[in-house]
């Protein structure tokens, strides 16, 4: 037996608005409040059509910037991630794509002295990084592995994360305790970056389903992707909009829900608007959420890309013809 008030909490919908759709559907209540679980699924399909319902969840959070069309919803918040995620309903979001500050790299790299990637003190705030980390432990990258299956759709939810080489030797495996991992993607930045030993020249995209029903849109896409790197981007590790694209090309419909925990500079939100879908994202930091507002609005204004002028794309035909 669920109870009407539980339902609605846990999934970020009105106990009013719950109880008026069983009324109409002629679906008993017992005692006021329960509902017997053979109507479960009923139950699912009214909350999964329920409009705004992560909007109403998320009213404590600190929205930094909203936006509300016809076609697509934007919502940003300067939050922690794991927080942030606590915050959403659950069973909410289509696609998770998310590249997170891994501390390991931050704290590899800083063996370098800043020489391998330049100035750290002139980048970030904190201690001379580049930017607030995520602290890539078991325990709390455990915690964030379970909030990010608890707001993604149970059976069509995708999510692809991005991990340097390090971690993704130390957390990799753990996303398989949660999720169904499909793919290991290679993206291959096209030109060599910095390095003292083999020079870098790809990250690693891990692509999961939540349970194991919806497939990717096109079985023509392979798992190596190139686009080029950024070179000398106004926010440290902004990604090419591409990356994105090529995630959202393969795994949304126009209309999906979108969420990136790890926002940077929001080329995960600019591919999402590129695709005609919700857009759902937090960080923590202040120049972040400064540079993806305006980001956004200026794409959404003008169509135009500030932080990126160009397309990073080398055989983009394949993600787009
Ligand atoms: C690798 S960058 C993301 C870059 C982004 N994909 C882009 O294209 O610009 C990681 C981001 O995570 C943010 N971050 C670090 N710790 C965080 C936390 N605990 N919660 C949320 N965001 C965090 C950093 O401020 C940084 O913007």
């Amino acid at each position: 037996m669920y109870n009407t008030l539980d339902i609605a909490q846990e999934y970020g919908i009105e106990e009013r608005a719950l109880k008026s759709y069983l009324i109409e559907n002629k679906i008993p209540l017992v005692q006021d409040s329960g509902i017997n679980e053979k109507y479960f699924q009923a139950v699912l399909s009214f909350i999964e059509n329920t409009d705004n319902r992560i909007e109403q969840k998320l009213n404590k959070a600190h929205e930094t910037f909203k936006y509300n069309s016809e076609q697509n919803k934007i919502s940003i918040y300067q939050d922690d991630a794991i927080s942030f995620l606590e915050k959403l309903p659950s069973n909410s979001v289509d696609l998770i794509v998310t590249d997170p500050a891994y501390s390991g790299m931050n704290n590899k790299l800083q063996l370098g002295k800043g020489r391998i990637v330049g100035n750290y003190s002139e980048k970030g705030k904190e201690k001379g990084k580049w930017f607030g980390e995520f602290e890539d432990s078991e325990e709390n990258y455990t915690k964030f592995l379970t909030e990010c299956k608890r707001v993604l759709k149970k059976s069509t939810g995708h999510i692809y994360i991005m991990f340097d080489s390090y971690s993704l030797l130390s957390l990799g495996s753990i996303v398989r305790q949660y999720f169904d991992v499909k793919n290991l993607i290679t993206w291959d930045k096209v030109n060599i970056g910095m390095g003292h030993y083999f020079r870098r020249r790809h990250e690693y995209i891990i692509f999961a389903t939540n349970g194991n029903t919806r497939k990717i849109k096109n079985r023509k896409f392979p798992d190596v992707w190139r686009f080029k790197r950024i070179h000398n981007s106004e926010y440290p590790t902004q990604k090419p909009v591409e990356v994105f694209q090529a995630m959202i090309h393969a795994s949304a419909e126009e209309g999906f829900t979108i969420c990136d925990p790890f926002l940077g500079s929001g080329s995960s939100a600019i591919a999402a608007i590129k695709n005609n879908c919700n857009f759902i994202g937090c960080d923590i930091s202040d120049k972040s959420l400064d540079i993806s507002k305006s980001r956004i609005s200026e794409y959404l204004k003008n169509n135009k890309d500030i932080l990126q002028k160009n397309s990073m794309g080398v055989d983009d035909n394949i993600f787009w013809e």
